[in-house]
């Protein structure tokens, strides 16, 4: 089969298409032929050799995420038989024209989308959605501030947040962005400059807010500190900003707050096959009934990988950028 291979840890250039052996399914495994596969931040990580794969998933195939068809199913699979359009997350070997990952962490695509379009789901919503609702407990009526509400995680928080009256305020450091992200039913969109926290106490009567989505990290903690409502939670999704913050432990306990990170990859298969039902009752309807809808900047043909990463890089993406395999 063909896969994208990274010769060795380095810049966009050291992706190329390769053939690869295909991958048999194992037992309780699924043999998926990839329509499209998503870009992630992470993948740009493990290529400059700074995000090593968790065990069992390959080093040099990138890729997080697929969307596909089933193409043949391991011992005691019964929740898909071949021909079955699946999405899903995987620790690693996204980037190829076959994927084998366990059948419980797949979900079925939504039925009214594109197949190569579904590859801009399983990432960003499972993530939105898990560290949101599942471990926040983020409810109707609550306020949700999302950094960087134009990636592909944020356009995915901001919609799940929309679908479940929740207010949303989202940043970014690029206005355009908030724009378009006003059009998916943003709140209120405020730029990622000095003075944001002063804005953000405004436009919440000087009650804060009670979720915070964190996707950008160091630079922006005291500010969070600042905007967190009484029990409000933090939670840390991804750091491009920076790794490291001074926390003022006085006033997270003022406001007894809290402050959690999270990361989906290096979770057990359980773990990801548990977040793979709750997504299934709880967000797959919203694609149907057309509440939810992937964010989609560009699909890239799969053998331009490394325009994709550097697209990615040049930080002028809204939503996800795609692979497809045609
Ligand atoms: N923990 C997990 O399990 C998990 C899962 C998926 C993703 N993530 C993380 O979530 C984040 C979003 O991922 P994505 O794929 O949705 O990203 P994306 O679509 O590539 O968007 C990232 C955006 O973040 C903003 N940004 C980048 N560097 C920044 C900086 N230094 N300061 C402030 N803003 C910055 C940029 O937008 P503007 O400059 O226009 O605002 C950029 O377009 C990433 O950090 C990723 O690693 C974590």
């Amino acid at each position: 089969m063909r896969a994208i291979v990274m010769r060795e840890p380095g810049d966009a250039d050291v992706l190329e298409m390769q053939e690869v052996e295909r991958p048999a399914p194992g037992d309780g495994d699924l043999l998926v032929r990839v329509a499209s596969s998503g870009v992630n931040r992470a993948d740009l990580l493990q290529r400059e050799g700074r995000y090593p794969a968790p065990a069992g998933y390959s080093e040099q195939v990138l890729g997080l995420e697929y969307a596909g068809t089933v193409e043949a199913v391991g011992h005691g699979v019964d929740r898909f038989a071949v021909g079955d359009a699946v999405m899903g997350i995987t620790g690693g070997g996204g980037y190829a024209e076959f994927v084998v990952e366990s059948a419980s962490t797949a979900v079925a695509a939504p039925a009214n989308l594109d197949l190569v379009q579904v590859g801009a789901v399983p990432e960003v919503f499972m993530t939105a959605f898990d560290a949101a609702f599942v471990q926040e407990g983020l409810l109707k009526d609550e306020t949700l501030l999302v950094h960087a509400v134009g990636s592909g995680v944020g356009t995915a928080a901001l919609q799940l947040g929309s679908r479940a009256g929740v207010t949303v305020i989202g940043t970014s450091r690029t206005p355009a962005k908030l724009e378009r992200a006003a059009e998916l039913g943003l709140t209120h969109g405020v730029v990622a400059e000095p003075g944001w926290p002063e804005l953000i106490m405004k436009l919440t009567g000087g009650r804060g807010v009670d979720v915070i989505l964190d996707l950008v990290g160091g630079p922006y903690l005291a500010g969070n500190q600042r905007v967190l409502a009484q029990r409000g939670r933090h939670i840390v999704v991804g750091v491009p900003g920076g790794l490291k913050a001074e926390i003022d432990l006085r006033a997270l306990m003022g406001r007894r707050g809290s402050i959690r990170g999270t990361v989906l990859r290096a979770r057990p298969v359980e773990e990801k096959a548990a977040l793979a039902r709750a997504f299934e009752t709880q967000v797959l309807p919203g694609f149907d009934d057309g509440a939810l809808q992937p964010v989609i900047d560009t699909v890239f043909p799969a053998a331009k990988a490394s325009n994709a990463h550097r697209y990615m890089e040049s930080n002028r993406n809204f939503g996800k950028i795609l692979l497809e395999w045609g």
